[in-house]
């Protein structure tokens, strides 16, 4: 698949993906969402590809949210398709890929934008970075998986705020809220991340993808967390990487991971 909306480079163990339609502020349209939807599952299916980072173009915006020229005239059935394709494809996916996903947040990340951001593992923001769910100004509600990830990572007084006023924080105010691990200057952002996904590397890939499934299924009211996390544990004894792991300490070396 070429890609028209997006820019994809790897470079070693770690990829970085840019959301490149700067003069729409990177807002995200249907097949920006199918294009990232390829991206991340072919990197994920990459085995040298170790943590994903994903980035906007251009200095003001992350993603400024779902394109509203597109959806603006749809019905309440096109309406729900689009959040239930959407999440499918992108919110979801990224949720659960194996393979970890940094959002750089490098300017306003509105609605579907900060949703793509919160679907992430974890986040750093640069200082000029602005986060908010604006859909009720709009008239409508957030599809992304927004209602839901937003009052996991802020809490529920703090989500209800930030969705009833639909107003906008800043980075440090994102940071204090634990939106956001780290803010650093917009020309550290990319660097930050890449030193944070050089001590991701050096560990066990299988052993943080089986993490990632257990923390996930803490957010998960279908299953319990705590069997989950009993069955990933077991399973990791099974794994090259444990043994791996377990004598490089003991032989007092650094391990070779798969
Ligand atoms: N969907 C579609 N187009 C968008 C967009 C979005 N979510 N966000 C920005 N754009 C477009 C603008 O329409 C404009 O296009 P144009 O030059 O063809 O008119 C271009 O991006 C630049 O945006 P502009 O509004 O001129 O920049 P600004 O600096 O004045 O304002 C924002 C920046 C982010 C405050 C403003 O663009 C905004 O409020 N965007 C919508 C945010 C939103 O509600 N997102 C949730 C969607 S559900």
């Amino acid at each position: 698949m070429e890609f028209k909306n997006i820019l994809v480079e790897q470079k070693e163990n770690i990829a970085v993906i840019t959301i490149n339609r700067p003069t729409k502020l990177n807002a995200l349209n249907k097949s920006t969402i199918e294009e990232l939807h390829e991206a991340f599952k072919n990197l994920d299916a990459n085995t040298k590809v170790k943590v994903i980072i994903i980035t906007g173009s251009g200095e003001k915006a992350f993603v400024a949210g779902a394109d509203i020229s597109e959806f603006a005239n749809y019905t309440v059935e096109k309406g729900q398709e689009l959040a239930r394709i959407g999440q499918e494809l992108l919110f979801d996916f990224v949720q659960n890929l194996s393979t970890p996903v940094i959002a750089a947040i490098n300017g306003f990340a509105l609605g579907g934008g900060l949703e793509l951001a919160m679907a992430s593992h974890f986040r750093v923001a640069s200082t000029n970075a602005k986060m908010g769910l604006p859909e009720v100004s709009l008239g409508v509600i957030p599809g992304y998986g927004g209602t839901q990830r937003l009052p996991q990572l802020v809490g529920k007084g703090k989500a209800m705020e930030m969705i009833m006023t639909a107003g906008m924080i800043s980075a440090e105010e994102a940071k204090d809220w634990g939106l956001v691990n780290y803010v650093v200057e917009q020309e550290e952002l990319l660097p930050f991340c890449k030193k944070i996904a050089g001590k991701i590397i050096r560990n066990s890939s299988v052993a943080i993808a089986a993490a990632i499934k257990s923390i996930n299924a803490n957010f998960n009211n279908a299953v319990n967390g705590f069997d989950i996390e009993i069955e990933q544990f077991g399973k990791s004894f099974g794994t090259n990487d444990f043994k791996e792991g377990t004598t490089a300490f003991l032989e007092k070396r650094k391990p070779n991971f798969e």
